[in-house]
């Protein structure tokens, strides 16, 4: 189905720089005047905000894979009708942090419910609704990892100061689970390397987002033609 606007997700493990090059992508579609949205799963809707908490409460401990992947799903569902849709539709470009393919990686591959099932479900909850370019923020997990304790620690706002902060439940996943996480993002980069781009974010700041930005404007383009 052709879309309006243009729709980017945002992928990969923790502590890639996801939340980074969003915030810095913001800033140049502002500069130029080129209507956008940003918004995230779970949580993008305040229905969404509601599952999130269950989602990622360390308390719930016993929450089952499946019942995970429906929630995960309830809330793209939600978020699709809600936030994505209308906003494509007024023809703006939508950035979200995560969508589908962290499914398809979380659930589908790491937890083991399978990538099939996992995209049917996707396929049910999107309504066949697909980023035109998935950035995947590829770091190596112990990169990752130790950036998320730097960001745990240290609070910009707090002028310095230390604040104490405790990982959510997936943070506190093993670092097993995390390289799992970057390899199954990496192979399905490679399943579809014309939707996904795969980028070094090992890299400065600025480097990632040159080649977020070069991306951007290959697929705008085709998108154009
Ligand atoms: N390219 C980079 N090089 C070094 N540190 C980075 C880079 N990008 C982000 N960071 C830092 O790593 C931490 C995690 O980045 P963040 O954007 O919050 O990742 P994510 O949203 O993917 O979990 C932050 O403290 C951020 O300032
Ligand atoms: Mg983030």
């Amino acid at each position: 189905m052709a879309q309006r606007g243009f729709f980017i997700s945002f992928e990969g493990g923790e502590g890639g720089g996801k939340s980074t090059q969003i915030r810095r992508l913001k800033s140049v579609l502002r500069k130029n005047k080129i209507p956008f949205l940003v918004t995230l799963e779970p949580g993008g809707t305040p229905i969404g905000k509601k599952i999130r908490e269950l989602l990622l409460n360390p308390k719930n401990k016993n929450l089952s894979e499946r019942a995970e992947l429906y929630l995960y799903e309830a809330d793209r569902a939600q978020h699709v009708e809600e936030v994505v849709k209308p906003a494509l539709k007024a023809g703006k470009v939508v950035i979200t942090d995560r969508y589908a393919d962290s499914s398809t990686v979380y659930q589908g591959v790491c937890r083991g419910l399978g990538v099939p099932w996992t995209e049917k479900l996707n396929d049910f909850a999107t309504e066949g609704i697909y980023p035109d370019l998935v950035i995947v923020l590829d770091v190596p997990e112990t990169v990752g990892l130790a950036r998320v304790r730097a960001r745990l620690s240290f609070d910009p706002k707090l002028h310095g100061k230390r604040r104490v902060v405790k990982m959510d439940r997936l943070e506190r996943e093993k670092q097993s689970f995390h390289r799992k996480v970057r390899k199954g993002f990496i192979s399905l980069s490679k399943k579809h390397p014309k939707r996904i781009a795969l980028v070094d974010a090992t890299q400065t700041p600025d480097e990632v987002s040159a080649q977020i930005l070069g991306e951007i404007e290959k697929r705008w383009r085709r998108k154009l033609s």
